[in-house]
């Protein structure tokens, strides 16, 4: 028997100890495991490598995918789906893994569910927005290097009285700002969940001031927008940083807004794909360990058209169906922790 793995989408810390997970498992059961390489693209070149235990050793610590990804999607053509096909025949699979985020993921319910590939998913990214877990790999690194960043924006803040704007990724939600924020102490914290209104982030800024707290650090999420009741941005401006899947900017924006409204110095820094990089934490490489061997065990029981979930504190399966569709939008209660904190 001989089932294959790829990693799709945006790249995040613990898909290296995903894929060790899958092979060392395998290897066990004396099960070849192949990797795809560069996620779905490589099923649709044919590219792939044998994934042997040697392949896999010392890959536990480190960031990245030993595989590759792309944002490529098979797309629904006869032409895609039928070189698909040939080469998970050509290639003798039994089963397929595949790591992913939503938009992976989705495609993989479309292959199982209108084309009967056999597949089961796990899901990752730092945005932590698939449904169905409570927790997906890469978000508490993401977090980790946002509060670290916090922690050393708060220097220059507070010796310099000045603002110091932190724009985060998290693509729709806010869970990274949010979870970022909390622990990073920020004093304003802008979610896709909420827009926002500028006064309100100026007043907050101000009142600090009159109370003797010279600087203050705002957390923005890179899709947060302001309150249509207090658009501050040009169509222009608004074009350019809501771009699909390439969000970013408002960071700036908001920050040159801040200055002009408040009179306080402000600064801008965007974390961007720092946040995506470097050796995932302890938390992470335990999550990615315990969804690989549990994606094993599906692939092994026949488990298709399911994914691996964190409920609670148990690793279960849910069907792909219930996990795509819609995002995990950031928890109200979450929400609230970090609103006690504004000011
Ligand atoms: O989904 C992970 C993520 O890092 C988002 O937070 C971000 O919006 C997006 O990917 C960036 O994508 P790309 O790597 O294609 O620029």
């Amino acid at each position: 028997m001989r089932i294959g793995i790829l990693t799709a989408g945006g790249d995040c810390p613990g898909l290296n100890a995903a894929i060790r997970a899958v092979v060392r498992s395998a290897d066990d059961d004396g099960i070849d495991v192949l990797g795809i390489r560069n996620g779905w693209l490589g099923l649709y070149d044919n590219e792939t490598e044998l994934l042997t235990r040697d392949r896999v050793v010392g890959i536990l610590p480190r960031g990245g995918t030993i595989l590759g990804t792309s944002r490529f999607n098979p797309s629904k053509d006869e032409q895609c789906l039928g070189r698909l096909k040939e080469n998970w025949e050509t290639l003798k699979l039994a089963g397929l893994i595949v790591v992913g985020g939503e938009g992976s993921l989705s495609a993989a319910r479309d292959l199982w569910r209108d084309h009967q590939f056999q597949l089961v998913g796990i899901p990752k990214t730092i945005d932590n927005d698939v449904c169905g877990t409570d927790y997906t790999f890469g978000f508490d690194t993401a977090v980790s290097i946002v509060t670290d960043a916090i922690d050393r924006l708060h220097s220059t803040a507070e010796s310099h009285h000045r603002v110091m704007v932190v724009e985060v990724m998290g693509r729709h939600t806010g869970w990274i700002a949010a979870h970022g924020g909390i622990a990073g102490g920020a004093d304003v914290v802008l979610v896709p969940e909420h827009p926002f209104r500028l006064s309100r982030v100026c007043d907050l800024l101000s009142q600090r001031v009159k109370q003797g707290r010279a600087f203050s650090i705002v957390v923005v999420a890179e899709d947060a927008h302001p309150h249509p009741d207090e658009v501050f941005l040009t169509e222009e401006q608004a074009n350019a940083i809501y771009r699909h899947n390439r969000l970013g900017g408002i960071g700036e924006a908001l920050a040159a807004e801040i200055e002009r409204c408040t009179g306080l110095q402000t600064r801008v820094t965007k974390l961007g794909y720092v946040q995506r990089g470097g050796s995932p934490t302890a938390f992470d490489r335990i999550l990615a360990t315990r969804f690989g061997i549990k994606a094993y065990e599906m692939v092994k029981a026949g488990e298709w058209g399911g994914m691996t979930a964190l409920r609670g504190t148990r690793i279960v399966s849910v069907p792909l169906t219930e996990a795509v569709g819609s995002l995990k939008r950031l928890d109200e209660e979450v929400y609230r922790v970090a609103e006690v904190f504004f000011g």
